[in-house]
Order: structure tokens, then sequence, then C-alpha cells
């Protein structure tokens, strides 16, 4: 598996990921309400793909594994985790442990020292592993970086 730049090219299949890792495995957040689903996923589209890749203060990032989009990361320049999704078909791989590994990198080389992540239900006992911290009433997690 490789972690890169996520190109225009992507575009169709990243969406993709995005939308079936939220459907698929983010059932602990949304609770199949159809509602909810539509709004979070309303903005995964390989139309906003492309603005994500254009706009200065974001970072995207696939992982590639068989010739197949895996993962999805994408960070701020705050240090913010905005995204990082793992398609069902490639979950407990190691595809988000490699993909927060690269965007943690990323702001440590920004020369950043603190990553944030507003956590899902889902992911949150992954995030503490990863040396995440926050209050359980809240889904923000941070972690000081020292790569
Ligand atoms: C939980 C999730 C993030 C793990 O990612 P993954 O790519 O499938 O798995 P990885 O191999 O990278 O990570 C494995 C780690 O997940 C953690 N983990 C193990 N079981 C877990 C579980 N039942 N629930 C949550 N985390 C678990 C462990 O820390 C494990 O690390 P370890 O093997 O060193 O103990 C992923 O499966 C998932 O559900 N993603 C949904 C999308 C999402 O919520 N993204 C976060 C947006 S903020």
């Amino acid at each position: 598996m490789k972690i890169r730049a996520a190109t225009y090219a992507d575009a169709e299949a990243g969406a993709q990921v995005l939308q079936r890792s939220i459907a698929e495995l983010c059932r602990a957040d949304h609770n199949d309400n159809d509602t909810v689903l539509a709004a979070w996923t309303a903005n995964k589209t390989p139309r906003n793909w492309k603005i994500w890749i254009d706009q200065n203060e974001t970072e995207l990032f696939v992982a590639v594994a068989s010739d197949q989009i895996a993962g999805v990361g994408m960070l701020d320049h705050a240090g913010t985790i905005m995204l990082n999704y793992v398609s069902p078909d490639h979950r407990w791989r190691g595809v988000s442990k490699a993909l927060l590994a690269r965007m943690e990198r990323q702001a440590f080389d920004w020369g950043l020292r603190e990553c944030v992540v507003e956590s899902t239900n889902a992911a949150r006992r992954f995030y503490e592993s990863a040396g995440y911290h926050g209050s359980s009433d809240t889904p923000r997690m941070t972690k000081t970086i020292s790569v």
C-alpha cells in the first residue's frame, strides 16, 4: 500500500470511498438516519474533490492498494485532520494508520506540533491508540506530534 497526493483522476473513486466509508462504517454515528447521512455525504463529490485539490489551505492524500483507492485523508494547514476514511473493502489493513502517520508527518514538516481531529464514534478507539486525547463528551481530540 502506498500513500500519495490525490489527483483529479482520483475524483470519482475517491468520492466513492468517502461515501461508502461513511455509509457502511460510521453507523455508530449516523444510525442509518437518511437525513443525517445525506447531510454528511453531500459534499463528498468528485466536483468537491477537485476543489479540495486546488485550494491552498488543505492537502488531500489517497492510500492506494492493488491499484485501488483504499483510503482518503485530508489535512489543513492548522493541523486539523479533516478526512480519514478507509474503504470498507480495505478495513483493518493499516490504511487509516498509514494515512494518519502521513498527515502527522506533513503537519510536523510545516512546523506544527499538534494535530486535531473531530473523531467519529467509529474511530475514537483508533485515535486513542494513535495517541490522541480528548474529553469523552466531545468529539475533539488532540495529539502532540514529534515525528
Ligand atoms: C476504525 C477505523 C478508523 C480503523 O481504520 P482501518 O484502516 O480500518 O484500520 P487500521 O489497520 O489502520 O487501524 C487499526 C487500529 O484501529 C484500532 N481498532 C482496533 N479495533 C477497533 C475497533 N473495533 N474500533 C475502532 N478502532 C479499532 C486499533 O488502534 C488498531 O490498531 P492496532 O492494530 O495497532 O491495535 C476504520 O475501520 C473505520 O471504521 N473508519 C470509518 C471512518 C471514520 O470514522 N473515519 C474517521 C473520521 S474522523
